[in-house]
């Protein structure tokens, strides 16, 4: 399966002097992962962020990417911006970002070419509405999302790519899908790919749970066989329960 990766996702907190405090109480605690592990911050800590984790086995990444090089875009920001920077991931199809701002399954998809096209690997997130759950389509929901996502991305781009399945009911709730949940929309997500490209690619394509993953939680759901690693939310500003999480991730 998938490498693992954990990943934090600082949504809208911290600012910059902040992202330094919290990067540096992280990195000794996650010196010794067996994972991937990336923090996902603000725009404007990117620079901080950057700075502090030098040295360190932490990746950074952005949380959204406009899908044009430049122009009259006014408060976006390219792939190519962040690449320049020094930024190695970038989230996109965050459900806060389809459900607040209007990102759409089509937008997502060329923010996915912008950000490949600019070098980055992108944490692509799908998942279902609780309404789209009790109608039975969590299914079809996540596969159409990826497929649409994954539109002319080759099996070679493929391995900048890890998607997380987010079930936005679970998302800043509390209620975590149960690891059963949780292994069954990731194998199926797995099945999308293979079908999309091969069984090889669906083997090594790293698939994410994420939604109320806490340090209580993890291991459960990091133990399935679908899972291959967290984009973590409210945890991932708490240091210790961000590194226990971490840790889980074998
Ligand atoms: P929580 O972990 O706070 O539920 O957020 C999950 C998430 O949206 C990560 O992208």
């Amino acid at each position: 399966m998938g490498k693992y990766v954990i990943a934090g996702n600082w949504k809208m907190n911290k600012t910059p002097a902040e992202a330094t405090e919290l990067i540096e109480a992280i990195k000794p605690l996650v010196k010794d992962a067996t994972c991937d592990v990336v923090v996902g911050v603000p725009f404007v800590d990117l620079c901080a962020a950057l700075e502090a984790v030098k040295g360190s086995n932490i990746g950074v990444a952005a949380q959204n990417c406009h899908w044009e090089k430049s122009g009259a875009y006014t408060g976006e920001i390219s792939a190519e911006m962040l690449k320049a920077m020094g930024v190695g991931y970038v989230i996109l199809g965050h459900s806060e970002r389809r459900t607040y701002f209007g990102d759409t399954d089509v937008t997502v998809q060329k923010r996915m070419r912008a950000a490949l096209d600019a070098g980055l690997t992108v944490i692509l997130c799908v998942g279902e509405y609780l309404e789209q759950r009790e109608q039975g389509v969590t299914g079809e929901v996540c596969a159409m999302q990826t497929k649409i996502a994954l539109g002319g991305v080759s099996k070679e781009e493929l391995a900048r790519v890890i998607i997380a399945y987010e079930p936005v009911w679970a998302i800043g709730t509390g209620r975590t899908a149960t690891a059963e949940q949780a292994n069954e929309v990731c194998a199926l997500i797995r099945e999308t790919v293979a079908g999309l490209y091969d069984g090889d690619a669906a083997a090594a394509v790293t698939i994410q749970y994420g939604g109320s993953m806490n340090a209580a939680n993890a291991a459960e759901l990091l133990a399935q066989s679908d899972v291959d690693g967290g984009l973590i939310g409210g945890a991932s500003l708490k240091p210790q329960d961000f590194a226990t999480i971490v840790a889980a991730a074998k």
